[in-house]
Formats: structure tokens, C-alpha cells, sequence
């Protein structure tokens, strides 16, 4: 029994109050950011469609749900909130705002498909708030944070892993590149041969409006890490 391509979506808002300031994030913003998943991931066959949207006041998951001070807080944070199986993607919305640590500088992580069985109470993307579309968080607040964390959980690796090696991101149509891009920067070449390096990919590090694109080998690989892990056939 395989689950549809169709993602539901549980949209986790983590907030220190029920303020603006507090993290605390208008259903017009959510509703983009599934707009924005939608348009980036039409090429690849998958889509998504928000199933519930829950806010919950709780400032120690707000400043530190997150690898910065280790996993302690996201995983209470995910154990009390997350919903559905291993077809459903979890989004934790959240401050990174802890003083100590190295969360300022953080915008997203997720967690990557791997065998599980039911539901996985670890699985999911957790973001920074201010990266939603119309967000604070400049240049990333078109929303692609969660298009390049939701990359990661469909499977994908940085279009810079493994740097200039031959296995790279394990696709083969992404040319290789050295170290991650940021900003949105012209003819950039940092591996001899392969071609230029893939700036516009939504799994480089570039601002939110320079990425572009998924290719035909990451919906490849999409839909086999999909199919094997998370129950999905398309
Ligand atoms: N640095 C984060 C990660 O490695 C997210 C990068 C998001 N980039 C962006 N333009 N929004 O997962
Ligand atoms: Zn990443
Ligand atoms: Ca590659």
C-alpha cells in the first residue's frame, strides 16, 4: 500500500509569544510557503498540501530547538508535536534566537528519508521563521529554506558534497563544485571540468532569489529515495 505523491504537510509554529516579534507566524506566510514548495518542486512530480497548522508559546523551543546546543530541546520539541507517517513532512518553525552556541547564523536542518518503519518521531525540517516568504530574514526570505531543507528530506545532498570528486551529491547531472556559493555569483568555476558551477540549485547555498532549479537527475533520485524510505510512488 504506497501513499501518493501528494505531501501532507504539518506546519509546526514554535513561538516565545503570541506576537509577531515572537515568532509567531500569519497563515498568509504559510500558505505561501506551500506555494512556494509547490512551484519549486513542480518539476520533480511531487507536491505538497497543508494538513494542519498548529502554534505553540515555548520560548526554549523557539531559541533552541536545534543543533546548536545539542538535541535535547528538538527532540521534547518533535516528540510533542509531530504528526502522521513517514510520507508526512513536519515543519518546526523556530527562533535560532539562543545567545550561546552557533545559531545565529542558522536558517534550517532536516532530517534525511532512511528506513523506518511507522512514524518516525525524529523525521522532519525544522526553519527559522523570518525565512518565510515575506520574511525578515533577507536574502533568504522567499521561502527557499525550507525548498533546499525539504530537498533534504526527499534525499538530496548539497550540490558541494564531496566537493570536486567524481560521486559528488550522487547525481550526475549537477557538475561538481568545491565549496558552497553564496550571494548569486556570475560564471563561478571551482572544480576543472563538469561545467560551471550549479549556483541556481535549490540545494546550493545561494540567496533565495538566485536559486532556480531542480534537475532531471535529483527528481531521479527523489523519487527512488522516496519510493525506498518513505513509502511514495509516483
Ligand atoms: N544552510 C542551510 C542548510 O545547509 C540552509 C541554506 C538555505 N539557503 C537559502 N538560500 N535559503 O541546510
Ligand atoms: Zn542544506
Ligand atoms: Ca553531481
Amino acid at each position: 500500500k504506497f501513499a501518493s505523491p501528494v505531501i501532507p504537510v504539518y506546519f509546526h509554529v514554535v513561538r516565545s509569544s503570541t506576537s509577531l516579534s515572537g515568532g509567531s507566524v500569519p497563515q498568509s506566510q504559510i500558505d505561501a510557503q506551500i506555494a512556494v514548495l509547490n512551484a519549486d518542486y513542480a518539476s520533480t512530480g511531487l507536491s505538497f498540501t497543508l494538513a494542519a497548522t498548529d502554534f505553540t508559546t515555548n520560548s526554549t523551543w523557539f531559541q533552541s530547538a536545534d543543533d546548536c546546543s545539542g538535541r535535547t530541546y528538538q527532540t521534547a520539541m518533535k516528540k510533542a508535536l509531530r504528526q502522521g507517517g513517514a510520507n508526512a513532512l513536519n515543519v518546526y518553525t523556530v527562533g535560532f534566537s539562543r545567545s550561546t552556541g552557533d545559531c545565529s547564523g542558522l536558517l534550517g536542518y532536516a532530517t534525511f528519508p532512511s528506513s523506518y518503519s511507522s512514524a518516525p518521531t525524529d523525521d522532519g525540517v525544522v526553519i527559522r521563521y523570518s525565512s518565510l516568504p515575506g520574511g525578515t530574514a533577507a536574502p533568504y526570505d522567499e521561502g527557499r529554506t525550507l525548498t533546499h531543507e525539504a530537498g533534504h528530506w526527499v534525499g538530496l545532498y548539497h550540490t558541494f558534497q564531496g566537493a570536486c570528486s567524481s560521486t559528488g551529491d550522487s547525481v550526475s547531472d549537477t557538475p561538481p563544485e568545491a565549496t558552497p556559493a553564496f550571494g548569486c555569483p556570475t560564471g563561478r568555476d571551482t572544480c576543472s571540468g563538469g561545467g560551471v558551477d550549479p549556483i541556481h540549485n535549490y540545494m546550493d547555498y545561494s540567496d533565495d532569489s538566485c536559486m532556480t532549479e531542480f534537475t532531471a537527475g535529483q527528481a531521479t533520485r527523489i523519487k527512488s529515495q522516496m519510493s525506498t524510505y518513505r513509502g511514495i510512488t509516483f
